[in-house]
């Protein structure tokens, strides 16, 4: 089965986790991408944002969350006082999964299966170990059972505090699911709620 595991060197340093993350052929899913995109944020972040996999605008431009999905994350942090800079950005899938487009329209995403996550795993637990926050927030289902299982029901309990040894976990939806909600106002007050919660649990 496809595995990122040997990709991954021990004990490296964010710097030179992503640069081994560039080469990354632990699944198929670096052969249509335009490069991986690996976490971003400083080494001694007390929280770790984790989202499902870069977009269009993140694989053309390497970073996570830079396109409208990060636009309306980096508006709600704000509003709940947690600073982006003070965060790490990640992804449980470092690839973008995309059914192709005609040339010059932006390509449609497409949910990475179980296999893809779970390959992609090894990554988020290097990361993990080399930032070490006192708190993970999941952003939406994909995040949310790669961290806390596959049982997990975003939206049955979002907005609580739960743990995994040895972190904090708190998983809400994916800014995505606001910009795609039928109310847009009411889906946006939610997750800032639940970012208000995270808030809460970082004094
Ligand atoms: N959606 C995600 O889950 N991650 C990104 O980096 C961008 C959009």
């Amino acid at each position: 089965t496809s595995s990122a595991a040997s990709f991954v060197p021990e004990g490296a340093d964010l710097a030179a986790l992503r640069r081994a993350a560039a080469g990354c052929e632990g699944c198929d899913l670096y052969k249509p991408a335009t490069q991986t995109v690996f976490g971003a944020g400083p080494e001694d972040a007390r929280l770790m944002f984790v989202g499902e996999q870069p977009g269009d605008v993140e694989d053309r431009q390497g970073e996570p969350f830079v396109g409208p999905a990060g636009r309306l994350l980096d508006k709600a942090l704000d509003e709940a006082d947690l600073a982006r800079e003070g965060v790490y950005v990640t992804n449980a899938v470092k690839h973008f999964k995309f059914v192709p487009a005609e040339r010059g329209k932006r390509r449609i995403h497409k949910a990475p299966s179980r296999g893809e996550v779970a390959a992609c795993l090894p990554w988020l637990h290097a990361e993990l170990s080399q930032v070490r926050p006192d708190l993970i927030v999941c952003l939406g289902a994909t995040a949310a059972k790669a961290v806390l299982g596959n049982a997990y029901k975003v939206s049955e309990r979002r907005g609580r505090l739960e743990h995994v040894d040895p972190y904090d976990v708190i998983a809400t939806v994916h800014p995505s699911s606001v910009l795609r909600a039928p109310d847009r106002d009411e889906a946006y007050q939610g997750f800032l709620a639940d970012l208000r919660v995270v808030r809460s649990h970082l004094s």
